[in-house]
């Protein structure tokens, strides 16, 4: 058995992001069941500009999206924890503001990317515009399904 393929962090050029558009569409990321209250969990976003992670999660019934990569030193944040200001690093426990991405507790400094949600039919979708995706695209690959 092969661990999952990994892609190396290639940010995005200047010229690249300046061409990426801002203009902002919806994209079904699961259904609403899979991120159930109190529970953060890691999703890919498949838009036509590619690939995207996203940490995904619940708190007082409300669906939250952010980039999944702590802005200390890069750790999952959907391996964190969720608590009633924001979510935990489970590295060295950096929290961050769910709705602002600002970090509200040491040691990062650095706010994490924040993304609006709606929940339509029972699916979540996130709303992410072509530079966010060329902006925050795949950090590790998804793994093939089975
Ligand atoms: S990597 Fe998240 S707090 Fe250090």
């Amino acid at each position: 058995m092969t661990a999952p393929e990994e892609t190396a962090v290639v940010p995005a050029s200047d010229e690249e992001l300046a061409a990426a558009g801002t203009e902002c569409a919806f994209v079904r990321i699961c259904r609403a069941g899979q991120v159930p209250e109190g529970y953060v969990r890691r999703f890919y976003a498949e838009t036509e500009h590619g690939q995207m992670e996203l940490a995904v999660a619940r708190v007082d019934g409300k669906a939250y999206a952010t980039s999944n990569y702590c802005t200390h030193l890069d750790c999952l944040l959907s391996s964190g924890k969720l608590q009633d200001d924001g979510i935990r690093c489970s590295c060295h426990n950096s929290v961050f503001d769910l709705q602002t991405g600002e970090p509200i507790q040491p040691p990062a400094t650095e706010p994490i990317r924040t993304y609006p949600v709606r929940e339509e039919d029972g699916q979540v979708l996130v709303g992410l515009t072509e530079r966010d995706v060329v902006e925050g695209g795949p950090r590790r690959r998804k793994p093939p399904s089975m």
